[in-house]
């Protein structure tokens, strides 16, 4: 698999930290993907990829449903992780192991394709979104979860960015709605709902560990958090409650569907 290097940058980081995205990391908790459920108005049976599913929470969640889940991620020991924890449930799902920015199915092969806090560390979202459109099947849905940071925000974004790549240096960009909305109008995709909502990061600390962030880069960010300007501490609430730093992170929720009729790019 030809890797470019920040997508080589995630699989280190990833293969790294594998253990750690299984059973008992909070994005197991599928709440965000169940509440949009209806509105994906999926057909029995549906033909569903999840891109980059780390731990293969999104995945297993249409999984338990019924679906026919192929759960697809560039690192192998996620993979292998996310097949386990599948088994350990009696699910059936496959696996395929390539990058989000170039497929290997066919055009029109998925009702559903999903990718939830991932996108985030993608060379090339637009790619993504050009592939995600290609291999939905004509009416398939396309539901995208991740981090952002909502438009006209640029001082808090720029503090956010300074903030992941610290504690993550495979991390690549959060994107805003708008450019998430633009990449899909893009790629021929039309988009029915965007909506940003706010999550808690609990402990900074265990946001270091999770990532294993060098100590270097922990003092970093710790100043960052102390200095924040005041666009940044607003927007995300920062705080220290019983003395663990924590904050709101931004997370966008976007369903597209791919037209009958479709023009791509
Ligand atoms: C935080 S985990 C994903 C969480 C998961 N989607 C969920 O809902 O629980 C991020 C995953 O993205 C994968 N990843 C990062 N960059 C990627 C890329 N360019 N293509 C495919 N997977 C990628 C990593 O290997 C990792 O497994």
């Amino acid at each position: 698999m030809d890797l470019d290097p920040t997508q080589r940058a995630s699989q280190e980081q990833f293969a790294r930290q594998s253990q750690h995205y299984g059973k008992g990391h909070i994005l197991q908790k599928v709440e965000d993907v169940a509440a949009v459920l209806p509105e994906l108005s999926l057909p029995h049976h549906a033909t569903v990829l999840d891109v980059a599913t780390g731990g293969g929470h999104t995945g297993m969640f249409f999984a338990r449903l019924g679906h026919q889940v192929t759960l697809s991620d560039l690192t192998p020991q996620m993979l292998e992780n996310a097949a386990r924890g599948a088994a350990e449930e009696g699910l059936k799902v496959e696996t395929r192991l390539h990058p989000a920015e170039s497929m290997p199915y066919a055009d029109g092969t998925f009702d559903l394709v999903t990718c939830r806090i991932a996108p985030h560390h993608f060379t090339s979202p637009i790619d993504f979104v050009r592939e995600t459109a290609r291999v939905l099947k004509p009416g398939g849905r396309f539901l995208l979860i991740d981090g952002t940071v909502e438009d006209g925000q640029p001082e808090a974004e720029a503090w956010a960015h300074q903030v992941e790549k610290l504690r993550d240096p495979s991390h690549h960009r959060l994107l805003s709605p708008n450019t998430w909305r633009d990449f899909c109008v893009h790629a021929g995709l039309t988009v029915e709902l965007s909506k940003v909502t706010s999550f808690l990061q609990p402990d900074l600390e265990w946001y270091f560990e999770v990532a294993a962030t060098p100590d270097y880069n922990r003092r970093q960010v710790r100043e960052l958090v102390q200095t924040a300007p005041e666009s940044a501490r607003q927007l995300f609430q920062i705080s220290t409650e019983g003395g663990k730093i924590t904050w709101w992170w931004q997370r966008l929720t976007l369903i597209a569907h791919k037209p009958r009729h479709f023009f791509g790019s």
